[in-house]
């Protein structure tokens, strides 16, 4: 963790952020009893790309605005954003956001997990100090009715062991676990294989990520990162991949590439998903198993993982 001093800047930024804090999120959430049912929604990535030639030819505007209005007239009691909700963690690109976010008229809670974007550079050496600054912890769980929510890390494409072992005590409950994080573990062997997203995951800490999961009974692990939709059962534990928040649909490995946002009910019974499109009609996610065969990566994202190894030293 680096620990850094405010800049001048970051202090600018801090009244638009306050509301949006974690804890004043919390709070605003307020308890719910373990034994009644729970909806909320789920929003995956939304940055619009810091690229202009590439905004221009796949980014639609506004449909992160669009998509969190319909969620604050549904049945949701909060929303999770996925990560990547900037271009680049800076000063800058947080302010142009939270005045955007502070102008759509939010009144539902609004928990967020920091993306690879949300960080000082999306890619290669970064820090996380001022999304924590801003929003506060980035490894972070709550309880709220039948179900424990954890919000996981995965921005830098690894998870550390402390990571897996705040995880491990965190996972210790009999209520359901839903765990929310931005990159799914590589071992998935899918939704990516592009240059953007090799390998499509994280690898440091994946194999070992993947295994406490299926040990400690985990629901749930929600998924962004790549722009897309997809589910996978593996080693008895559910991956959906939710990243069509608002984000451009780059053509990347994923097959099913359209804007949506998730709604999510939980009870005793189970959990059951709900695909809310753009465009179109909402439509159940079924819950019958999905194993899918893993994906060899092309060559351009081999490289890409390479590098990203040396960069990153060693993961
Ligand atoms: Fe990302």
């Amino acid at each position: 963790m680096t620990l850094a001093v405010p800049h001048p800047s970051w202090r600018r930024l801090e009244p638009l952020a306050a509301h949006w804090r974690t804890r004043r999120q919390l709070e605003l959430l307020g308890p719910r009893p373990h034994r009644d049912p729970c909806e909320f929604a789920i929003l995956g990535d939304v940055e619009p790309c810091r690229f202009r030639l590439l905004r221009l030819v796949f980014n639609r505007p506004r449909v992160f605005a669009r998509q969190l209005l319909a969620i604050q007239e549904g049945p949701a009691a909060f929303c999770v954003q996925l990560g990547d909700m900037v271009g680049r963690g800076s000063p800058r690109f947080y302010a142009r956001f939270l005045e955007e976010l502070g102008g759509l008229g939010v009144k539902k809670p609004y928990l967020t997990v920091i993306g690879n974007h949300d960080r000082s550079q999306p890619n290669g050496p970064s820090d996380s100090a001022l999304y924590r600054h801003l929003f506060g912890p980035c490894n972070y769980a709550f309880d709220f009715g039948p179900a424990r929510f954890v919000m996981l890390d995965t921005s830098f494409h690894r998870l550390r062991r402390a990571q897996l072992r705040w995880l491990e005590r965190v996972l210790e409950t009999h209520r359901r676990k839903i765990i929310f994080t931005h990159m799914g573990p590589v071992q998935l062997g899918l939704w990516g294989g592009s240059v953007a997203h090799a390998h499509g995951g994280f690898s440091r800490g994946a194999r070992e990520f993947t295994e406490l999961v299926s040990s400690m009974n985990v629901d749930r692990v929600y998924l962004g990162h790549v722009h897309a939709f997809g589910v996978q059962d593996y080693l008895g534990v559910r991956y959906v991949l939710t990243g069509g928040g608002g984000s451009a649909l780059f053509p990347v490995g994923a097959p099913d590439r359209f804007h949506h946002y998730l709604m999510v009910s939980v009870d005793q019974r189970g959990i059951r998903e709900r695909v809310h499109p753009l465009e179109g009609r909402p439509f159940e996610v079924p819950p019958g198993t999905v194993l899918l065969p893993p994906v060899e990566p092309t060559w351009p994202a081999r490289v890409a993982h390479r590098a990203r190894r040396l960069v990153n030293g060693g993961i």
